[in-house]
């Protein structure tokens, strides 16, 4: 089957957060399975490995008022599956992926609308059109919007399904009704029953609406996201249409993330031998800038985008019995200024223990995983979540709140069977009476090793994420085939 991927991120090509670690695993594990994917994304000032494709030198944007133009140019990593990258430097060719400072781009509506209709255009040069494209999050929700107005009489796309993933709802993309036209949509588009959203445009409620399935990143969170608590006010939209809404686990690609090949830690360990985790210990707590590195001390590692979704204020309120505690915290983060220097301000309270670095850095990001005995994340929410699952790989315990595909892929350690600890309520004390609980267990080395193996003995690879996406697009495309999707689904 013919499948197209469009989103803004995936790696290697760019990254902010857990979406570019799918975009860059799921294609090649629908790749495996004998699919022909290709991926589309923008080229950004950090995308490397990207080569001219000399006939799609010049592709039109086909903006009312100004027409843009765009080069494609094609992905040169030999491990990824063909990757098509959108050139159009007036919008991509920028520091950052969606924001400077902090601060959104406000051209953040006309750069993915371009992009968006860069993709559907790219497509419509092929012989044959995909039989699904699979849609990724508010920046290519313009795909299925324009598909089913702009080019709803394009014979080209009449037999494409679409399938939008939502991997964060928080993220809308919401924009002023004014910039429609110019974005070659029509006003008819500005109401409650389609694009409205409080007086604005909301591109993921269009995404939603008129793709032919949503899914999104695990069960919980597809429940989840029907509620007023997660629903960011989309979640009457979502209920509507419940019926062709699912959950789909992430995967993890073990290529990247697996202690027993990862080139980015010093010592490679594997369940039966954990060593390399003690030698990666150290040099973590070295790297983080620990003058006499107390390896007995327990280390609670963090990778995080600094965002309010990742539950730092729950952090800064238990931080000072946390520190009273016998344990170094090993935290690595960038994003919201507030949380920088959230972060900043606890390792100058609490030198030597509460150790930092505020940066985007993959190779640290590694050596926290193997490098540390905990792994925290007390979200408020979190639609999957990837850093507790490579933990586990890491023998890494987690320490999650029990929300969304943390809860999902989290076991609670009771003595004997389990892989981590949560806590449900949001609140400094259930956090802290969970941790509580993680320590003891780490001072009982029987039980300890068991919840270490327990954890380093799960597969999470991506084969059966991605056969049960399959299994979607087969749905999806046979029904627009047959044009019976209501009965299909
Ligand atoms: P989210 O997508 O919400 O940020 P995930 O847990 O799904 O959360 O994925 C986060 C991904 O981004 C992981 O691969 C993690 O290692 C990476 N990451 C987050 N912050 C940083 C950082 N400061 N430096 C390096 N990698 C980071
Ligand atoms: C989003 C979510 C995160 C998820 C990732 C990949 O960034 O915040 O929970 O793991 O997408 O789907």
């Amino acid at each position: 089957m013919k499948i197209a991927f469009v989103a803004s991120e995936a790696v290697p090509y760019s990254k902010t957060g857990g979406l570019a670690d799918v975009v860059g695993a799921l294609p090649k594990a629908l790749a495996k399975l004998g699919h022909q994917v290709e991926v589309i994304l923008p080229r950004y000032r950090m995308t490397k490995s990207a080569r001219a494709l000399p006939e799609f030198a010049s592709l039109t944007i086909p903006f009312p008022a100004s027409f843009k133009f765009a080069a494609v140019e094609a992905g040169t990593d030999p491990a990824a599956p063909q990757t098509l990258l959108v050139d159009c430097p007036e919008y991509f060719d920028r520091d950052g992926l969606y924001q400077a400072a902090g601060q959104d781009y406000p051209d953040n509506a006309e750069r993915f609308a371009a992009f968006s209709l860069a993709a559907i255009e790219f497509l419509k040069r092929s012989e044959e059109p995909p039989a699904v494209i699979h849609c990724h999050d508010w920046q290519a929700a313009l795909v299925p919007i324009y598909l089913r107005h702009t080019y709803a009489r394009d014979p080209f796309f009449k037999k494409t399904a679409t399938l939008f993933t939502i991997h964060n709802l928080a993220y809308q993309g919401v924009f002023p009704p004014a910039l429609l036209p110019r974005l070659g949509l029509s006003m008819d588009l500005y109401t409650m029953e389609k694009l409205e959203f409080y007086g604005k445009v909301n591109p993921l409620k269009g995404g939603i609406l008129f793709s032919d399935y949503i899914s999104t990143v695990s069960r919980k969170y597809a429940d989840e996201i029907q509620t007023i608590e997660f629903g960011c006010g989309l979640e009457g939209v979502l209920r509507a249409r419940a019926g062709r809404l699912r959950g789909i686990l992430n995967g993890v690609d073990y290529e990247a993330w697996n202690p027993a090949t990862d080139n980015l830690i010093p010592a490679h360990y594997t369940p039966e031998n954990t060593e390399g985790k003690k030698i990666s210990k150290k040099a973590l707590l070295e790297k983080m800038g620990a003058l006499k590195p107390q390896l007995a001390k327990p280390v609670i590692g963090i990778v995080s985008r600094f965002a309010t979704q990742k539950g730092f204020d729950l952090i800064e309120a238990v931080a000072p019995k946390l520190m009273a505690m016998d344990l170094y915290i090993a935290a690595l983060g960038t994003g919201e200024p507030r949380y920088e220097e959230l972060f900043r301000k606890l390792a100058v309270e609490f030198p030597q223990k509460f150790l930092v670095k505020v940066a985007y850095d993959n190779a640290l990001a590694h050596l926290i995983e193997a490098g540390s005995d905990f792994f925290l994340m007390p979200s408020q929410y979190e639609p999957c979540g990837l850093n507790q699952i490579y933990s586990l790989k890491y023998g890494t315990v987690p320490i999650v709140r029990a929300t969304g595909g943390l809860d999902d892929t989290i076991e609670p350690f009771d003595g004997q069977a389990g892989t981590g600890f949560k806590f449900h309520e949001y609140q400094p004390a259930a956090l802290l009476a969970c941790i509580e609980q993680a320590l003891e267990a780490y001072r009982h080395p029987a039980a300890w090793r068991r919840l270490v193996q327990n954890g380093m003995s799960k597969d999470f690879s991506w084969d059966r994420s991605a056969r049960e996406y399959v299994a979607l697009y087969e749905t999806l495309a046979g029904a627009r085939k047959t044009a019976s999707l209501a009965a299909a689904i």
